[in-house]
């Protein structure tokens, strides 16, 4: 069975297809491919596993032949960069690719944020369809339009909002994410229910295990519930004026942390986990939340098998200058997204930098 979760945005809706069996099922996605050029983007250790059966599939398509032509990039965050996505344009380049070609991300985030990104970019905005192959990406970066690379002196600073056309999360695929993968997956999903939903933050404690077990119903559930609520975020805030920065709960440390240990120590999954403990644990510090809600928060992230503090040598003053440098921030205001609690995350600017700095040095 496949779920279908709609983002309604006005200028562009597109549907978010949560099930097994879509890659090889191309009478899903075909009429998401608009023209006769097609560019599959994967990383080197998904294009061997998927890649082909995504072109084999076009190809027993019915209706206008597509030239589809595949494009493999080097895997991990490292790459995250316009070197990578000049690879990208190359292939565009090379293939013949037309305004009305169609990028197909097949990958973890960082290959759907740098495909949207070239799509975004070449002749000023193509197609480009998602087909998100780690958890993470299943809750969060394949929805939204959130496309772009990172640059040295920090995560996603260069980017672009481009919709994709189509989401088709297959579940199959998840059966090869190593463990650790599937676990920083986790992290953005109990980030899903710390921002807005007590009853699912629940829901995670009662089915911890079952996630972790890769069980397709509880699996397709968290997915489900995940992208319901980014997708609504985003139809009301597409472009981060104003709520959708609580979608970064947990991330300006969480970045902070990624950069400054050379996005090469922890996932970024792993990160957000991180920062979601510190965002609470200043929250304390404010005054706007108790301790029991942190606590509820640690433990659950520590079933997950989530790091919950910054790794040993990392310096707070280091990490502190980062946050500087956060895109939610306003001339020299440090904005972060603090709780109330579990399911009330609130945007709290002109944060105290001294309470800031205190609670990462635990
Ligand atoms: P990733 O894309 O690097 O994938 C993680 C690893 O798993 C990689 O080594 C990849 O090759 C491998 N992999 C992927 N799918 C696999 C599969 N099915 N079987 C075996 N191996 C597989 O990382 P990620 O955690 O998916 O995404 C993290 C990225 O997403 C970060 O760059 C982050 O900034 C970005 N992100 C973007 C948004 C957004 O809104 N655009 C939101 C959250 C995160
Ligand atoms: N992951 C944050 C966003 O999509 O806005």
């Amino acid at each position: 069975m496949t779920t279908v979760i709609e983002v309604g945005l006005p200028a562009r809706r597109y549907p978010i297809r949560i099930g097994t069996g879509l890659l090889d099922a191309a009478a899903t996605w075909r009429d998401a491919i608009r023209g006769g050029h097609a560019l599959i983007v994967s990383d080197s250790h998904v294009a061997p596993l998927y890649a082909q059966r995504l072109r084999d599939a076009l190809a027993r398509a019915s209706g206008t032949p597509i030239h589809c032509e595949a494009v493999t990039l080097p895997a991990g965050e490292a790459h995250k960069d316009l070197d990578t996505a000049s690879k990208v344009l190359d292939a565009l380049a090379q293939l013949g690719a037309t305004r009305d070609a169609c990028v197909l991300a097949l990958g973890g985030g960082m290959v759907g944020d740098i495909a949207g990104f070239a799509a975004a970019c070449w002749m000023r905005g193509i197609d480009f369809v998602q087909f998100p192959t780690t958890l993470l990406a299943m809750v969060d970066s394949s929805v939204g339009g959130k496309t772009g690379v990172d640059h040295p002196s920090g995560k996603n600073l260069i980017g672009a909002f481009h919709q994709p056309r189509a989401v088709f999360a297959d579940l199959d695929t998840l059966a090869t994410l190593p463990g650790r993968e599937l676990r920083a997956g986790l992290a953005e999903v109990v980030k899903t229910a710390c921002i807005g939903d007590a009853g699912f933050f629940a829901w995670l404690e009662a089915h911890a295990d079952a996630l972790l077990a890769r069980d397709v119903d509880a699996l397709t559930h968290a997915i489900a519930t995940c992208c319901r609520f980014k997708a609504g975020v985003v139809v009301r805030d597409e472009r981060e004026a104003g709520e959708r920065a609580l979608l970064n709960f947990g991330h300006t440390f969480g970045h902070a942390i990624e950069t400054e240990t050379g996005y090469d120590t922890l996932l970024h999954g792993e990160a957000v986990a991180i920062g979601m403990l510190l965002a609470a644990r200043l929250s304390i510090r404010l005054g706007m939340a108790d301790e029991a809600d942190a606590q509820r928060l640690q433990v659950l992230l520590e079933r997950f098998g989530l790091p919950t503090t910054v790794p040993r040598g990392v310096d707070a003053g280091a990490l502190f200058a980062r946050m500087r440098l956060d895109k939610k921030n306003r001339a020299d205001m440090l904005r972060l997204i603090l709780w109330r609690g579990i399911g009330r995350a609130e945007i709290v600017d002109d944060v105290d930098p001294a309470a800031v700095r205190a609670v990462m040095q635990g």
